[in-house]
């Protein structure tokens, strides 16, 4: 098969046409090649919006995974710089995750096993901080659900047949409010992706836009926005090593703010 026109260039990898109907998606770390692949298998096997997964291949010496092509613009670019439509693609994103998230999994949760163990392994973060951080990560609750982890607007195909959730590298297997906290850490963040659109720039857009997703998620499932404040710490310290420079300190400022109040009510109790 001829590797065809570039489509998408990734954090993790560059994505190309691959035949007539699919992709193939080349990593950079060949190591995530192998993870997305494992996870591409399992979610082929649900029923979620996800393309079809068609197998590794080795494509010049690296990894490449294909994948069926779908057609159409990011939900990050789709959206209109008006309220109604921000306030419109907040709400279907966070359905859209609701129904991820009830899809369960009879395999082992691994979210917070593997988010303690990316914390602990952290150079960012010093070893009184990580003991509080991973305390307050052992009191959270567990649970069962399919969980994207990189849910945002620009992992979300607006395809003609509907919506399509791409880049699964992140799956973990868990309680939704890890999930849902982890995206709305991820809008609120200054770090935004190369050439975004105009009203992606504006801080206050992604605040009203990260609002109404919360709200919609909450009046889907009942729950309180309580869960937000109390993920958020872990969910921070797991994003440390993940960014670089200026947006690596944004999260690192974050994070130090809620760890002193935690250590003034430590010191309380
Ligand atoms: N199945 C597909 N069909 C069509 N285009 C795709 C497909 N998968 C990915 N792309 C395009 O390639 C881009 C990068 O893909 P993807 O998000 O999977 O890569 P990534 O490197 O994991 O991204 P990130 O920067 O979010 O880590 C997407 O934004 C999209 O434009
Ligand atoms: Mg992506």
């Amino acid at each position: 098969m001829k590797i065809g026109e570039l489509l998408g260039i990734g954090n993790t990898a560059r994505v190309y046409r691959w035949g007539k109907t699919e992709v193939i998606k080349l990593f950079y770390d060949q190591n995530y090649a192998v993870m997305e692949a494992k996870n591409a298998e399992l979610i082929n096997s649900l029923m979620l919006r996800a393309p079809k997964y068609g197998g590794l291949v080795d494509y010049e010496g690296k990894k490449g995974l294909i994948y069926e092509r779908i057609d159409g613009p990011t939900m990050l670019w789709n959206i209109e710089p008006s309220e109604e439509s921000m306030f419109y693609n907040a709400r279907l994103m966070a359905n859209l995750q609701y129904e991820i998230h009830q899809v369960k999994n009879k395999l082992l949760p691994n979210l917070k096993p593997e988010i303690t163990h990316k914390i602990n392994h952290s150079q960012e973060i010093s070893n009184h901080d990580k003991q509080t951080i991973t305390d307050i990560l052992a009191s959270l609750p567990d649970g069962n659900s399919i969980c994207h982890y990189d849910f945002h607007p620009d992992n979300i195909i607006m395809s003609p047949n509907g919506p399509i959730i791409i880049d699964w590298l992140n799956l973990l297997v868990g309680n939704p409010e890890a999930d849902v906290t982890r995206t709305s850490m991820m809008i609120q963040s200054d770090s935004l992706p190369p050439n975004a659109p105009d009203w992606l720039m504006h801080r206050e857009s992604r605040v009203l836009f990260n609002k109404e997703y919360v709200s919609e998620y909450i009046r889907l499932t009942g729950m309180n926005d309580e869960f937000l404040e109390e993920w958020m710490i872990p969910t921070l310290a797991v994003r440390i090593d993940e960014m670089q420079g200026e947006y690596r300190q944004e999260i690192i400022d974050k994070l130090q703010t809620r760890l002193k109040k935690q250590d003034e009510v430590d010191e309380g109790n």
